[in-house]
């Protein structure tokens, strides 16, 4: 059995999208936070805790909701917090985006989103419409519905043949045209014309939805083709909003920075800046009276969760939106932008460097992966940063930087320092 020095047992917790046997192999590095010593936030949590951790407004929300109301089922009833929420949301969210249904994770959204798709074009008539549209190398959680419009092998390999009817877009990313692009690459808005190529190949009346996270490859320009092809073939387009809502474009959403609207939009994360799980899809508000409309039943749509709209996470919502803009996040994000990224572009020299790119508060680092070990080098470089104070994310031998928004110039300059040191001693 695997202890540590403290006695907590290893051996039960499956940990997810881990390499569990390194971890417990060797758990001494990754629990020296026990020892006291600070490890800086590089990346969020896990892209969520952008008002960063144990913000005291979020806390006593949560505390203070538990004690009032710990839990009201969602399902013919409702509370007074969830119904503000989703005004909240609404008002915050792009024209015409007004109705929110709650979840609790990305995934879920993801899957609740393209079942209200299937919903939405049945009730128009339209059944036929069920095949839907991802991206090579898009990631949409880990659910049966994003794991089949995922375009990530390895999420899909053991999982059957998922959803049918499901295809690919082309990745954005190109290394030989977009290498160490600063913002938002000038080459690739052209991908977006394959979605003509798929629907020519389909048919566009067998197509319900389009669904891409708005932050790959040159998005503005991208999302403005995907917008224009999919209003003329009546597809609807989703945008994965999980990790760029809430200010880490420096806007409300992805959709806000780059003009385009989407018909929906799915959220969770820095919902609730990541304190307890939450998510919710925005939709069109026209898309939800189809719906309603089109009802046989005094159901509308057979879908939601236990904990849709748990009073605990729509008080800790609440409080985080309150923190972003009373502490104007999003416009402070946007300000750290150009400092993450001619910080994280500095680097462009050290050892084993494949690219660099950034986006609002994202920013990416490519290494070379080690021949016929890939993805060891990312991995030594997670270990090592952590070692030295700083949680960074690595997927493949790419390793991700996303602070949080309060995150300060000074702390931007020790990721970026430390990284670098760890890039110099790497093999
Ligand atoms: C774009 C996107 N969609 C969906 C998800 C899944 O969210 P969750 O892990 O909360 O289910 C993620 C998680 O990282 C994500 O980045």
């Amino acid at each position: 059995m695997t202890r540590l020095h403290n006695e907590l047992s290893l051996d039960a917790y499956w940990m997810p999208f881990t390499a569990n046997r390194a971890f417990k192999a060797d758990p001494g590095t990754r629990y020296r936070a026990d020892d006291g010593r600070e490890v800086l936030d590089g990346i969020s949590g896990l892209w969520c805790c952008n008002a960063g951790h144990g913000h005291p407004r979020i806390v006593e929300a949560i505390a203070n909701q538990v004690a009032e109301l710990d839990y009201a089922t969602a399902f013919q009833v409702g509370h007074p917090k969830v119904f503000a929420l989703a005004e909240r949301l609404a008002d915050m969210a792009p024209e015409n985006i007004d109705a929110v249904f709650f979840t609790n994770s990305g995934s879920e959204s993801v899957d609740t989103a393209l079942k209200i798709a299937l919903v939405y074009h049945h009730a128009r008539g339209e059944s036929e419409r069920t095949r839907f549209v991802g991206r090579e190398r898009g990631y949409h959680g880990a659910g049966f519905g994003g794991t089949s419009v995922g375009g990530i092998g390895n999420n899909r390999k053991h999982f059957g043949p998922l959803l049918p009817g499901v295809l690919h877009l082309p990745q954005t990313y190109d290394h030989e045209h977009q290498a160490f692009s600063r913002g938002q690459p000038e080459w690739g808005a052209h991908l977006a014309d394959e979605l003509e190529r798929i629907v020519a190949v389909n048919h566009a009346s067998t197509i319900a939805a389009v669904i891409v996270e708005p932050f790959a490859g040159s998005a503005g320009v991208l999302l403005e083709r995907l917008r224009e092809i999919t209003a003329k073939h009546g597809i609807l387009l989703i945008f994965d909003e999980v990790i760029t809502a809430f200010g880490r474009l420096g806007a409300g959403f992805a959709a806000e920075r780059f003009g385009v609207v989407p018909d929906l939009i799915t959220i969770a994360k820095g919902l609730t800046s990541g304190a307890v799980p939450m998510g919710a899809v925005l939709a069109r508000g026209e898309i939800r009276k189809t719906i309603i409309d089109a009802a046989p039943d005094a159901i509308e749509l057979f879908h939601g969760y236990t904990y849709s709209g748990h009073p605990v996470s729509a008080a800790a919502a609440h409080a985080a939106l309150d923190v972003y803009r009373d502490e104007g996040l999003f416009e402070r994000s946007r300000t750290l932008e150009p400092v993450l990224e001619d910080a994280l572009h500095g680097l462009r020299d050290k050892p084993h460097v494949r690219d660099i790119r950034n986006l609002g508060l994202v920013g990416a680092v490519e290494l070379e992966p080690r021949p016929g070990e890939p993805t060891a080098r990312a991995t030594e470089v997670f270990g090592r940063a952590f070692d030295r104070g700083i949680l960074v994310r690595t997927t493949a031998d790419i390793i991700a930087l996303a602070p949080p928004l309060i995150v300060a110039e000074d702390e931007i300059a020790t990721l970026a320092a430390v990284l670098g040191d760890v890039l110099d001693g790497l093999d």
